[in-house]
């Protein structure tokens, strides 16, 4: 089966920039806090069935579709962004994570509905999101024997 997705605008410097035809479209948003925008990562490559997470070694390779690895089968991106204002089609966001010139597919109104209050998740993911918060990145940098061992019993 042959699917066919057509861009609606681009991301650009912090902004989603539609096609100025989707103006009337967007009418109501403003009310939103918060957006889903959905992208397409135009630069990925193919995947890798199994990979380590982020690319660190110490951290057991998994399935791709277990990560937000961008290289993927269909590269559809998707991150929830903070609309600060719009201008006719342009939404100035805080949050984007793709790079300028990516095509954009779609945006949606996040609600409460979209958020989970109890999660479960491997705790590889925390270890990594504390590394790229820690300005040291001990957990991602150096020979962190340590790491594999509390990123499987981490959760
Ligand atoms: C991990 S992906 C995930 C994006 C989205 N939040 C998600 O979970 O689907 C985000 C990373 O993809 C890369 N990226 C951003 N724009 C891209 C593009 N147009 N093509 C390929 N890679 C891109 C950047 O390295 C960025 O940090």
């Amino acid at each position: 089966m042959g699917i066919t997705v057509r861009p609606i605008g681009r991301i650009q410097g912090g902004t989603v920039r539609l096609h100025k035809r989707w103006t009337k479209a967007l009418d109501g948003i403003e009310g939103f806090s918060h957006l889903i925008v959905l992208f397409w990562l135009h630069e990925a490559h193919r995947p890798s069935l199994k990979i380590h997470p982020k690319g660190v070694k110490q951290i057991p390779k998994i399935g791709y579709l277990a990560t937000r690895t961008p290289h993927r089968a269909n590269p559809i991106g998707v991150t929830v962004v903070r609309l600060f204002k719009r201008r006719g089609s342009i939404l100035f966001v805080e949050g984007l994570d793709a790079w300028d010139g990516t095509p954009v597919l779609d945006v949606k109104p996040y609600t409460k509905k979209d958020s989970i209050r109890r999660l479960r998740m491997p705790g590889w993911v925390s270890l990594l999101d504390k590394a790229e918060t820690d300005p040291l990145r001990k957990y991602v940098s150096g020979n962190d024997s340590g790491l594999a061992r509390r990123a499987t019993t981490e959760i």
